[in-house]
């Protein structure tokens, strides 16, 4: 008997991406799987129910197929009776919102369900392949550019024109990491001036690959397991004055500067955009963090003293076509470690397997959220 994997479809409001993409269904079922897709499941991200039945799916009509499968692969969370309606014993992957909602576990925990969370797969190089922040932010820092583009009411490249000379616009981007990086790229590629800023010293070399210019600010907050740490009030004060000079110089900020399962840190305060000029722009890709800036309010756009301030969520859903696509390889990937000829294997001593787990064959493996359920109950 083939392993069933299953694939129901997203009930997020505005969720445009699926979890599984035909060209991967194709790849499991060559694997010795069997795919079942719930059905238009991939229709927002172009993938017809036609699409997956060529590539040798079945489609089924509700989502009674998370009884049937030994596999559940989601992008986001399942709710609490999608969650009820999983075999026991099954592995469940996808985001799973670790840092909330706490209880949502015990459920999954009762139900031995191994349930793997794609935040929580590890920054270390064997885990590249497999790690979704990554391919999602890499997406989203090349929208927000876009998004600050249409938004702004000037040309990004240089232009002569027979009515004169248009200057370049002035880009800032906040934060270097994955989406920062492609944000830089995406607005050099525009033909914007483009400078970054991050509290890790060491992304100075990669925004200058890129072609923009690093604002040196000597504070080095490299953190654990590749993030950044909280600055202290002395730091914090320190970056604003030197920060607040670029920001009043820039037609437009994109702010990334995000620590997962955490509040965004302030980075713009009101009175720096205060100091910006008419018709700048700020999109904040850390809104749903609750955003770099104190006037972001997430998922609207605020207008204040002329400049526009928007913080769009779920950004990755806006190019849901190739934002399916790489999560979907993600998820191949770390299948990979779970699929064994005709059985499936989850192996504790895998470190992947070990920090990603939340639960598994009736424990709750991650402590973090271990503890929260403790003192829910205390
Ligand atoms: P992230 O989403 O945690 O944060 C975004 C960026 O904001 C980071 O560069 C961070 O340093 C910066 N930041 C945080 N607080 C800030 C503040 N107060 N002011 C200014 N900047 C601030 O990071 P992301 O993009 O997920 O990854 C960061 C780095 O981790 C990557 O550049 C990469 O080097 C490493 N990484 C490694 C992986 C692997 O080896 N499998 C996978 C993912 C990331």
């Amino acid at each position: 008997m083939s392993n069933v994997i299953s694939v129901p479809a997203e009930i997020r409001t505005g969720e445009n991406r699926v979890a599984l993409v035909p060209e991967i269904a194709k790849k499991l079922i060559a694997a010795g799987t069997t795919i079942q897709v719930q059905t238009l499941a991939g229709e927002h991200a172009g993938f017809s129910d036609e699409d997956y039945t060529a590539a040798g799916a079945s489609i089924c009509p509700d989502d009674s197929l998370l009884g049937t499968a030994d596999v559940v692969l989601t992008v986001n969370p399942l709710t609490e009776t999608q969650l009820q309606k999983l075999r026991d014993g099954s592995i469940l992957i996808g985001y799973q919102n670790p840092w909330s909602d706490t209880q949502r576990f015990k459920l999954l925990q009762d139900k031995k369900i191994s349930a793997i969370s794609m935040e929580l797969i590890p920054r270390i190089s064997r885990a590249q392949a497999m790690d979704s922040l990554s391919s999602q932010a890499s997406i989203a820092g090349y929208k927000s550019v876009l998004m600050a583009a249409s938004l702004s009411g000037k040309f990004f490249p240089m232009l002569t024109t027979a009515a004169g000379t248009v200057r370049p616009s002035k880009v800032l981007v906040i934060g270097a990491g994955v989406a920062g990086l492609q944000a830089i790229a995406t607005a050099r590629r525009l033909g914007a001036m483009v400078e970054a800023y991050d509290v890790r010293a060491a992304v100075k070399e990669q925004v200058e690959s890129l072609g923009a210019r690093f604002v040196d600010i000597d504070i080095k907050a490299e953190g654990s397991g590749g993030y950044a740490r909280e600055l202290t009030e002395e730091e914090k004060q320190k970056q604003q004055e030197i920060l607040a000079r670029h920001v009043a110089a820039s037609d437009v900020v994109i702010c990334t500067a995000a620590l997962p399962g955490r509040a965004s840190p302030r980075i713009i305060p009101t009175d720096m955009v205060n100091n910006m000029k008419g018709g700048a722009v700020i999109v904040d890709l850390a809104a749903e963090g609750g955003g770099n800036c104190e006037l972001t309010r997430p998922g609207e756009t605020v207008m204040h003293n002329r400049v526009t301030i928007y913080g769009p969520i779920n950004v990755p859903s806006t190019v849901p076509n190739h934002a399916s696509e790489l999560y979907a390889k993600n998820l191949f990937n770390l299948l990979g470690l779970i699929i064994k000829e005709d059985s499936l294997q989850i192996d504790l001593d895998d470190q992947i397997l070990k920090d990603s787990l939340i639960t598994h064959a009736g424990d709750i493996i991650n402590d973090a959220v271990q503890e929260r359920l403790q003192a829910s109950t205390n």
